[in-house]
């Protein structure tokens, strides 16, 4: 789980290194897994023969707010026009959210699904400071002034920008009407991008984007409750099972003998031997059900491992017993997890640091935690299958503090963006899966006629922007029907200028 970054201590042994992190920090610790959940996502459709695209890369201002600060970098973007109708034919413009961008290209397959039908060009851009896109190059993480210009805000005018000059410099593009796509960030940079630039984007299609995780816009602990649900909906005794583990292992973790127990019945690379390591395992494993619940997909996809159609059901057979002893439960805990990290069975032990490996977009998503993107999250272990653990603005900032030299701003994204007051925007669509955590802070009514929800029932984590898939419900062929709709409307309406 986790922060990431936020609050990280590298024990000294190489290797065998714990991540110790502070389990106050959820926030960035979930929002970490979001990106690498998307990112790591290796299926691609098997309607597509897979993306080709071109690779070009735009001189951007690092600053684009201020004036003394006059350096650029070199962001990356991808094109395909294979499908393009120009002149005048559509752009679907990819907010690249926390990642490298090639993956969000790979893995949004309905874009690429629906170029053809719409004969429109796609243009995937990369985030700055992730992937190829890095302000200062290799010093771009090394201090807090390095890293001052990775905001949304910065990587919105960046979109902007590159939009303007590649309208004017593509031949036929001079009239295409633009549309923003994205998922999980990528959807909250979608919905944004269309807020503040509506001049430069007809339309935006957001996707599980959870734009209300702020402040207390949504109540910090529904998050957790979606993932209970779909844990309580995929078996009997699934998440009683899942609640009652953690006082197992608080007794167990009591002696060395039982620390030596759990050790070895979970296969851990590393032994645990402090209260720190427990810590760090039951993080890991919270963070191993809430990835489950993102990636709850009704067909098999691949992940950290390739995992089955809807794994909670898989994950649910072993845990029909919550009322069983201690040693027992924690076995069927085992045999569950092991679903999510060996379902291929060539794991030779679990890494309670896996889910944590320091890449570069993982610690983006950290600073961006830490200042902006505040997210707070909480559980109760009663409305909830998880350990009990409130939301402490103060901790959060302090371990932010610490690992970045900054401190958050947790009311400045409803400031910028609104918060709920946002029925004076137009044309956009949110569309959440009811089996995804991120809905918790998704907009699952629409505030007015052009700024509509869409709730995909059968969904996790922007599903409808996966490739078509002959598993999908029938729920997710409606939204992306919809959607397409919608985004025919919208090239419409710009084209006689009329609603
Ligand atoms: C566990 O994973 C971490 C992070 O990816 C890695 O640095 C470490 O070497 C791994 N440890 C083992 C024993 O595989
Ligand atoms: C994306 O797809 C391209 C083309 O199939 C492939 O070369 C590239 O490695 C993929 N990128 C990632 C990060 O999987
Ligand atoms: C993964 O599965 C294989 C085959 O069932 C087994 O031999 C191995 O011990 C498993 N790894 C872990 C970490 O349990
Ligand atoms: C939204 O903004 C308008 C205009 O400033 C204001 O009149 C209204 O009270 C606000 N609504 C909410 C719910 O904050």
């Amino acid at each position: 789980m986790v922060s990431l970054g936020v609050g990280r201590v590298m024990a000294s042994l190489p290797g065998c290194a714990f991540l110790a992190w502070n389990l106050l920090l959820l926030s960035a610790a979930h929002s970490v897994r979001l990106s690498r959940q998307f990112g790591s996502a290796q299926q691609y459709g098997s309607s597509n023969p897979g993306p080709s695209y071109e690779t070009y890369y735009f001189t951007q201002q690092v600053d684009h707010f201020g004036f003394y600060e006059d350096a650029t970098f070199k962001q990356r973007y991808l094109v395909s026009d294979t499908y393009w109708r120009k002149p005048g034919g559509p752009i679907l413009f990819y907010t690249g959210n926390e990642g490298d961008i090639t993956l969000f290209c790979n893995n949004t397959g309905f874009m690429w699904d629906v170029a053809e039908e719409m004969g429109a060009m796609l243009v995937f851009a990369e985030h700055r400071y992730y992937g190829e896109s890095m302000p200062f190059g290799d010093l771009a993480f090394s201090d807090p002034k390095h890293l001052n210009y990775l905001t949304s805000e910065q990587a919105l005018a960046d979109f902007a920008v590159l939009l303007r000059y590649f309208k004017a410099t593509t031949e036929g593009a001079q009239n295409s009407p633009v549309i923003a796509l994205g998922g999980s960030y990528g959807g909250m940079l979608a919905a944004w991008f269309r807020m503040k630039y509506p001049d430069v984007v007809v339309g935006a299609i957001a996707s599980s984007a959870p734009i209300w995780q702020f402040e207390d816009l949504v109540p910090c602990n529904e998050y957790y409750q979606v993932v209970t649900n779909d844990f309580k909906k995929s078996g009997p005794g699934c998440s009683e099972s899942v609640r009652n583990s953690w006082a197992a292992i608080n007794r167990m973790a009591e002696t060395t003998d039982g620390l030596q127990w759990l050790s070895n019945a979970f296969h851990l690379c590393c032994p645990l031997k402090s209260k720190e390591d427990v810590a760090v395992f039951k993080g890991w494993l919270s963070e191993t059900w809430v990835s489950l619940a993102m990636v709850d997909y009704p067909y098999p996809a691949s992940f950290l491992e390739p995992l089955p159609a809807w794994p909670i059901q898989v994950v649910c057979k072993f845990l029909k017993d919550p009322k069983s002893g201690d040693k027992d439960l924690l076995q069927d805990i085992f045999q569950a997890v092991n679903v999510y990290y060996n379902y291929t069975g060539d794991t030779p032990c679990l890494n309670t640091s896996q889910t944590a490996s320091g890449s570069l977009g993982d610690l983006g998503w950290s600073y961006q935690a830490c200042t902006e993107m505040v997210m707070p999250f909480c559980s109760d272990g009663v409305s909830d299958m998880f350990e009990p653990q409130s939301w402490d603005l103060q901790a959060f900032s302090d371990e932010c503090y610490k690992q970045w030299g900054v401190r958050p701003r947790g009311s400045w994204v409803t400031t910028v963006y609104g918060g709920k007051n946002i029925s004076s925007h137009s044309n956009i669509i949110f569309s959440n899966g009811g089996l995804d955590p991120w809905s918790a802070g998704g907009v699952k009514e629409s505030l007015s006629d052009s700024l509509l929800a869409v709730l995909i029932p059968e969904g996790a984590h922007h599903l409808d922007l996966r490739s078509n898939n002959a598993d999908d419900p029938k729920s997710v062929l409606l939204a992306r029907s919809l959607e397409v709709e919608y985004m025919k409307k919208w090239i419409a309406q710009a084209r006689t200028g009329r609603d």
